[in-house]
């Protein structure tokens, strides 16, 4: 078997929230671990990011779609470019892609799966403009394979942690349980920022709620967070995994029509029900199984001091609750950090789904290899 050395990795990333590309040039060592030499958080241009979420809502033709790829591809490129510009090349770029559309449900027409999952970035632009070889489209193998192509990065989440609940607070929340009691595990819990983003843009004109602050001058209603509660998504026991076609700019709206009549108080009670929705997923899915010592919170969430005090306040109170800082790992960069490693592992053909996570059938090398 060939012996494996460390490599220099840029990770690219953009999550549902579509805030920015995030990149990061990693060093990914044998053992798995990975130190982030620097980070950037690189903005699309304003009118690719209105064709990203024209995409979100299915109000695309497929021509636009075809251009958005290529063009998407061209934008991850930059950001790559702006690090390699600083650092010189790594030895590979490992891009997840923005995902557009992901359908993670068991359905089947003249017994051909519709399960899918669709990330736009095409990876030969990636490497023809950095020069640099990518390895990109993970989630597609697992899928092929049974799973549900998410979470993925639960893998890195097992290499890192002990005894907790890692939980990622982006436009959709996710948890990894990380257990010497237990395989490791994890799933969707449910909304994280993208509701509250939604309405902080229509209410008060910015693309998120800056520390919390306008959630913190609010008031919680109580009667609209036990109605939100009721959704079916948060019953559906794991693996699980969902997205902006669950909770869609139309399914925010359709709950706006029972909400509370001052703005600040829809924020508020939007930030409870991303902790809320959290906590009661624990108490569902995850205290039957393991009691953990403490939960690491990341993500943008992790910066919403509102959001982090009402988890604090749901959880049980001998759990204790953390950042991604608090053990050196930025909050916006773990993502890019944990695809580095997931890249590292389809470089040197190591296995690097979960299937306690996915719900594949078994554990197979992901990722895609587009050399330059
Ligand atoms: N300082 C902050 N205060 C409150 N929320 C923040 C802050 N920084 C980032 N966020 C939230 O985090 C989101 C981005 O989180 P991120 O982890 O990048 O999600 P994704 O993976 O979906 O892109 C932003 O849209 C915003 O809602
Ligand atoms: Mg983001």
């Amino acid at each position: 078997m060939e012996e494996k050395i460390s490599k220099k990795i840029i990770g690219l990333m953009s999550g549902t929230s579509c805030d920015s590309i995030d990149a990061g040039l990693c060093e990914v060592f044998p053992d798995m671990s990975v130190k982030l030499i620097k980070g950037i958080n690189y903005p699309y241009p304003e009118h690719i990011r209105a064709k990203v979420f024209s995409a979100f809502r299915g109000d695309i033709t497929i021509k636009d779609l075809c251009r958005l790829n290529f063009a998407v591809g061209k934008c991850f490129a930059d950001a790559a470019n702006i690090l390699i510009g600083e650092f010189g090349k790594p030895d590979f770029i490992s891009s997840h892609g923005q995902t557009v559309y992901h359908y993670p449900f068991d359905e089947k027409i003249d017994n051909i799966s519709l399960k899918s999952t669709l990330q736009i970035g095409e990876s030969a632009v990636i490497s023809k403009e950095t020069g640099c070889m990518v390895i990109s489209n993970f989630r597609e193998k697992d899928i092929a394979y049974g799973g549900q192509g998410a979470p993925l990065v639960c893998f890195a989440d097992e290499k890192w942690f002990k005894n907790s609940l890692v939980q990622n607070i982006g436009g959709i929340s996710n948890v990894t349980v990380v257990s010497d009691y237990c395989d490791t595990f994890g799933f969707d819990t449910g909304c994280g920022n993208l509701m509250i983003d939604y309405c902080t843009q229509k209410f008060f004109g910015k693309k998120f709620d800056k520390d919390g602050e306008i959630a913190a001058a609010g008031n919680v209603c109580e009667s609209w967070l036990d109605c939100l509660l009721q959704d079916e998504y948060y019953y559906i026991s794991p693996p699980k995994t969902t997205g902006r076609e669950y909770f869609s700019n139309k399914y925010i709206e359709n709950i706006l029509k029972t909400a509370p009549s001052e703005p600040a108080d829809i924020i508020s009670t939007l930030t409870a029900l991303t902790a809320k929705s959290i906590a009661q997923a624990y108490e569902r899915f995850i205290y039957p199984v393991v009691i953990p010592d403490t939960v690491v919170i990341g993500g943008g969430g992790a910066y919403n001091k509102t959001l982090k005090k009402l988890l604090r306040s749901y959880l049980p109170k001998r759990i204790d609750l953390k950042t991604h800082e608090d053990y050196g790992i930025s909050n916006n960069f773990k993502e890019v950090m944990a695809f580095a490693l997931l890249g590292y592992c389809t470089f040197y053909n190591i296995p690097n789904n979960l299937p306690s996570c996915t719900g594949a059938d078994k554990r197979v090398v992901l990722g895609k290899i587009t050399e330059v």
